[in-house]
């Protein structure tokens, strides 16, 4: 289809939306460039300028373009395929896929590890813990939040690390000694909220995917409870499964 059929029993913006897809399909629009306005799209469709914004606004929801304030709508890259199969952390996660990781430090502080983050450190409720709160960037384009709790002893020297341009996994394991050997993960469908679309750049109500892993060092001790939210349209999770014999 590459033009909108008028007696068709399909919705103009849907068909609108087939051709966009099939730009991308084609390679006639490639990740990172800026698509044409409403206005172009529908003196170029001869359809009004609400469908084609209605059109643009579906293929942000899901993920295909993304807008940048006062600049306009984007084809977006394509998902990340993360697999959940070796213990990796986002840094190393982004340079395998050859992205450049980005930190945003939103907070880092000690704090008295609350009821629940105390149960799955299996450390008592109240013993001060580190916690941070990271903004994960991939070649500039926010993909997740995410919170950490860190229980070690001599954990809040991790106060004075610059953890904007250090990966947390790897301070871990090479300054401070501790190996992380496994993980629990959990993952969770649900909605990106307020706070978290500002910083996400997506819109309230976007998809997100929701993750909670608690990282083991040595002796099946846990020393991190993580809290994730990712843009649930950027991303695929993957495993592989055998089956037991
Ligand atoms: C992943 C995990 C987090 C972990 C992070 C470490 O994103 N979900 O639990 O804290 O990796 O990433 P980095 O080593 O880049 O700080």
């Amino acid at each position: 289809m590459s033009t909108i059929v008028r007696k068709s029993p399909l919705p103009r913006y849907y068909q609108l939306k087939e051709i966009m897809r099939e730009k991308i399909r084609n390679g006639e629009w490639k990740p990172g460039d800026l698509i044409p306005s409403e206005r172009e799209l529908g003196e170029q469709y001869g359809i009004s300028r609400m469908t084609a914004r209605q059109a643009i606004t579906e293929l942000v929801n899901e993920g295909l373009f993304y807008r940048e304030q006062g600049k306009g709508t984007f084809v977006s890259r394509r998902k990340i395929t993360q697999q959940l199969i070796h213990l990796t952390g986002f840094t190393e996660d982004m340079k395998a896929r050859g992205q450049q990781p980005g930190t945003r430090v939103l907070s880092a502080e000690m704090r008295p590890a609350d009821e629940a983050v105390a149960e799955r450190l299996r450390i008592k409720p109240g013993l001060q813990i580190f916690r941070l709160h990271r903004l994960r960037l991939a070649d500039g384009e926010p993909l997740a939040i995410e919170v950490s709790h860190i229980s070690f002893i001599g954990c809040e020297k991790l106060l004075e690390e610059d953890l904007e341009h250090n990966s947390l996994y790897r301070l871990l394991e090479t300054k401070y000694g501790l190996p992380l050997l496994e993980a629990d993960q959990e993952l969770e469908a649900g909605l990106i909220g307020s706070e978290e679309a500002q910083y996400l750049k997506v819109p309230v109500g976007s998809p997100a995917l929701f993750t909670r892993r608690v990282t083991y060092t040595e002796r099946n001790q846990p020393i991190e409870y993580a809290s994730s939210v990712y843009c649930g349209n950027k991303y695929v999770f993957y495993t592989h499964m055998k089956r037991e014999q």
